[in-house]
């Protein structure tokens, strides 16, 4: 479906009302898989409400993702627990040494990275989440390992047969 006919019909799902903005977004990212810039900026217009209040939400709600999905998930609970046993320390290290936003996905497309509070586990704290799999007492070099050890695919060759 085009985006504009997409926004469209989810505008209309709702009757435009403001107050449904969230869910209007829950819709987009699910036909998506993720909130695109043009989708959001003509769904801001289409609402009459500026383009940077979609963004406050997209970003308040760690639900919504700004950037296609990765090949992984990591997951990085950042609840207290986690936060005191040095999570806040390994989220920085993930986003500087992966070039990944909260949110976002890096640039090579191995993995999403999301930050949450409290995965219910807080005995085990710190804990990350890759692919659903747990890993506990995790610390900035087992997280370096780890990433790195994760597996990218190639992408689909492309003109194949053109020879
Ligand atoms: S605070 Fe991290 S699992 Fe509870």
């Amino acid at each position: 479906m085009a985006d504009e006919t997409l926004v469209e019909e989810i505008v209309r799902r709702y009757d435009g009302e403001i107050g449904m903005l969230i869910p209007m977004m829950q819709d987009l990212q699910t036909a998506c898989g993720y909130l695109a810039v043009d989708q959001l900026k003509r769904l801001a217009e289409r609402l009459e409400v500026p383009l940077s209040r979609l963004y406050a939400v997209a970003t308040f709600y760690s639900s919504f993702r700004l950037a296609p999905k990765g090949q992984h998930e990591v997951t990085l609970c950042v609840g207290t627990v986690c936060h005191l046993k040095g999570a806040g320390a390994i989220s920085e290290m993930i986003r500087e040494a992966f070039k990944v936003e909260a949110g976002g996905t890096t640039p090579d497309g191995l993995f999403s990275f999301q930050p949450v509070n409290c995965v219910g586990a807080c005995a085990l704290a710190p804990v990350m989440i890759v692919d659903g799999k747990y890993y506990d007492g995790v610390s900035k070099d087992s997280v370096l390992k780890i990433l790195h050890g994760l597996p990218l695919a190639e992408p689909a060759a492309k003109g194949e047969g053109n020879k």
